[in-house]
């Protein structure tokens, strides 16, 4: 095969002892459809057709470690032995289909208790009570300033963090019954371990906030919990808002400090996103242009020598490629696309030159197509489709 005919994008990738089959990595999706945390049919079709389509590493959505850390009574959670059974159904399915399943584990924070996207996170109120939990009250480093009267927010003491960090490592160890491959820690995007690290919403004094260090102490200890519950055989990954936005306070030399110390911590792979804390700031977001989070990625490479994964408006096989090819980062995740086209990855391969692309899907899929490939190269078709162009 010649270095155009073997794509980076298809070659596996060996973390610790898991093998990905490819580099293509279905990131993190809230779907709001969850049962008091637990997954549905809905996630077994929704991650399950990913698996059909051929990416390597299917990550499910957030999941909150307990019931206070949901943003909304839709999202997942793995605080309940009762929930391990429904994401094991699912994550059998996943392997069964050559894809490696993950899990992302999270806390929402203060970004809690609130309706989803559709009604644009609007906070619940006591009317939206439903029978098991009223809306409840919210947990951060410190209470945001010019916070509004509801949700209500509670500044974490240190028994509080103490308490927080049990619930990590239980969900860890809950993980690995369900059968999860990959760990991520999402440490991104404005909930609770963002709060933590970034000084827009981190104003303790404690040990707990202050300067970089002191900020960084609560995603740390997290990191170093779920690392010892995780089994050593298996890699784990943070996401990190690489910055806050475009001239974000908490920057990317701020990154690359985390990057170091959470590698010490047995981090494999650094998840390299952006945004999500702006409290009364004017930040802006970082422009959503192709590939606006890859320049971040690369930088964590590098300065860390640790493997990362880039995510943000990757959609073209060639671009993705490219990528890996810069050394920018090692794996490719992808959202928005993948809900449009699941089966991407198998188009990817075919963009890019794999000798059999339908390999990447089912052989009960893979053998009909191949056929219809073949069907198109008869005599007969060449000259209609000839015709159809003209
Ligand atoms: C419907 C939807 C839900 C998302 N939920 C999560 C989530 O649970 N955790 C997370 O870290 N990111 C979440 N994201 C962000 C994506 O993982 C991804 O970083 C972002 O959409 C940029 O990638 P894209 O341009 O390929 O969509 C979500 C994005 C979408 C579109």
């Amino acid at each position: 095969m010649s270095e155009e005919k073997s794509p980076r994008l298809f070659s596996p990738l060996k973390l610790r002892s898991v093998e990905l089959r490819n580099r293509v990595v279905v990131s993190p999706m809230c779907q709001y459809m969850s049962v008091d945390g637990a997954p549905t049919d809905w996630h077994l079709v929704h991650l399950g057709k990913f698996a059909i389509g051929g990416a390597g590493l299917v990550f499910g959505e957030e999941t909150a470690i307990e019931p206070a850390g949901r943003k909304t009574y839709d999202c997942a959670g793995l605080w309940a032995d009762r929930h391990v059974r429904a994401y094991r159904r699912i994550n059998d399915f996943l392997k069964e289909h050559g894809a490696t399943p993950g899990i992302q584990l999270g806390h929402s924070g203060f970004r809690g208790s609130c309706h989803g996207a559709l009604r644009n996170w609007e906070a619940l109120t006591p009317e939206n009570t439903t029978s098991e939990c009223p809306p409840w009250t919210v947990i951060g480093p410190s209470v945001p300033r010019g916070a509004k009267p509801w949700p209500k927010i509670r500044e974490m003491d240190r028994d509080n963090i103490a308490a927080n960090l049990k619930r990590w490592r239980e969900a860890t160890l809950r993980s690995v019954d369900a059968g999860f491959q990959v760990l991520e820690i999402h440490g991104a995007h404005g909930y609770l371990i963002h709060e933590f690290l970034s000084p827009i919403t981190n104003h303790r004094t404690d040990a707990y906030g202050g300067d970089l260090y002191g900020r960084m102490r609560f995603a740390l200890e997290v990191t170093e919990v779920v690392r010892e519950a995780w089994p050593l055989e298996l890699p784990l990954f943070f996401r990190v808002s690489a910055v806050d936005g475009k001239g974000g306070v908490w920057n990317i030399e701020d990154t690359v400090a985390l990057a170091h110390e959470l590698k010490i911590r047995g981090v494999d792979v650094i998840d390299c996103s952006s945004g999500g804390v702006s409290g009364s700031t004017d930040m802006p977001i970082v422009p959503r242009v192709p590939g606006y989070h890859v320049d971040y990625a690369r930088e964590v490479k590098h300065r860390c020598s640790v493997a990362t994964m880039a995510v943000g408006l990757i959609t073209d096989a060639l671009q993705a490629e490219d990528i890996l090819r810069a050394q920018s980062a090692d794996l490719i995740a992808l959202a928005r696309e993948l809900m449009w086209n699941p089966h991407w990855a198998s188009h990817a391969a075919k963009s890019l030159g794999l000798s059999d692309p339908f390999s990447v899907l089912p052989e009960s899929y893979g053998f009909r197509l191949r056929r219809r490939e073949a069907e198109a190269q008869m005599p007969w078709n060449q000259v209609s489709s000839k015709r159809r162009q003209q």
